[in-house]
C-alpha cells in the first residue's frame, strides 16, 4: 500500500465543469449567446471518433452546442479549406477544431493557417502558439493547458519547481514546457535523443511524460515523491489501456500520479470547452 495521490483528471474536470464553466455559460445565455463549437472530422479513424464523442458529451453537459461535421476520407483539401473559411465568417460559431490525424493529401499546416486565430480553440495556429510563447493571454493548446490546470487543482505549485518534460511535439511537449516556464518553473525538455535521461530525472519535482511509447517511464527512474503526469494513451495486446508510464511501478515511488485512462484525457476535453466559452465571451 502506498499513499500516493492519484490525480483524477476526470474528477477535476467534472468539478470545474460544475463550478466554473456552467455559471459562465449561463451568464452568456442570459445575454442571448450560446457558445458553439464545430468539430471537423475527416475519414473514419477509430480513436478520433471516440475523442470526438467525448468532446460532444462534455459540451452537452456544459450546455453549449457542439456539432461534428463529417467528411469522407477522399474529401479534397480545397473543400475543407472552404468549410473553414465559411466557419470563420459565421458569427454563430465561436470555435472550430479539425480533428487530427488528417489523410495524407490534406496539409495540416494549410488547414491550421486557414483557421482564424480567434476561433482556434485547439490553440494550434501559429498566431496562438506565438502568443503562448510570449506569455500573452490567448487560446492555449488544450492538452498543455489541461496539464497545468490539473497540477494546480491537485494542490501542487509550479513556481521554482524542477519540471522535466519528456517529448518535444508541437502539440504537447514544446507548449507544455513553455506554459510551465511561464509559471516560473525551471524546465528541462528531454526526448528520444536525450543522453542519460535518468540524470535529468533525478532532480525533478514534476515529470510530464509525452513520448508516445507505452509504459516508457518506470518507477525506478522517478525520484521519491515526484509528481508524474502521464500524457500517453495506448491499447495493450490484452485490450487494456496504458500510458507512457508504467503505472504499477511508478505509483510505488511517486508522490502523485495521473492515471490512464481518467487523467490527462478529460482535462484536454475540459480545456477545449473552456476555450470555446472564452472565445464566445470575447466576441
Ligand atoms: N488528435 C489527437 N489529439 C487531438 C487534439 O487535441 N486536437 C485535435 N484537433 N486532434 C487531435
Amino acid at each position: 500500500m502506498t499513499n500516493t495521490q492519484i490525480i483524477s483528471g476526470k474528477d477535476i474536470a467534472t468539478h470545474l465543469l460544475e463550478t466554473k464553466l456552467v455559471p459562465r455559460v449561463n451568464t452568456l445565455k442570459e445575454k442571448g449567446i450560446t457558445p458553439k463549437l464545430v468539430v471537423i472530422l475527416v475519414g473514419d479513424h477509430p480513436a478520433s471518433a471516440s475523442y470526438v464523442r467525448q468532446k460532444e458529451k462534455f459540451a452537452d453537459k456544459c450546455g453549449i452546442i457542439a456539432e461534428t461535421w463529417r467528411y469522407e476520407a477522399e474529401v479534397t483539401e480545397k473543400k475543407i479549406l472552404e468549410e473553414i473559411e465559411r466557419i470563420n465568417k459565421d458569427k454563430e460559431i465561436h470555435g472550430v477544431i479539425v480533428q487530427l490525424p488528417l489523410p495524407d493529401h490534406i496539409s495540416i499546416q494549410k488547414v491550421l493557417n486557414t483557421i482564424h486565430p480567434s476561433k482556434d480553440v485547439d490553440g494550434f495556429t501559429p498566431n496562438n502558439i506565438g502568443e503562448l510563447f510570449l506569455g500573452e493571454p490567448t487560446l492555449q493548446c488544450c492538452t498543455p493547458k489541461g496539464i497545468i490546470t490539473m497540477i494546480k487543482e491537485s494542490g501542487h505549485e509550479l513556481s521554482g519547481k524542477n519540471v522535466t518534460v519528456i517529448g518535444r511535439s508541437n502539440i504537447v511537449g514544446k507548449p507544455v514546457a513553455m506554459l510551465a516556464l511561464n509559471e516560473s518553473a525551471t524546465v528541462t525538455i528531454c526526448h528520444s535523443r536525450t543522453k542519460n535521461l535518468n540524470e535529468h530525472l533525478e532532480k525533478s519535482d514534476i515529470i510530464i511524460v509525452a513520448v508516445g511509447i507505452p509504459e516508457f517511464l518506470k518507477g525506478d527512474q522517478i525520484p521519491a515523491g515526484a509528481v508524474v503526469i502521464d500524457v500517453g494513451i495506448h491499447r495493450k495486446d490484452d485490450g487494456k489501456l496504458c500510458g507512457d508510464v508504467e503505472f504499477e511501478s511508478a505509483v510505488e515511488v511517486a508522490g502523485a500520479i495521473s492515471p490512464v485512462p481518467g487523467g490527462v484525457g478529460p482535462m484536454t476535453v475540459y480545456s477545449l470547452i473552456e476555450n470555446t466559452i472564452e472565445s464566445a465571451e470575447r466576441n
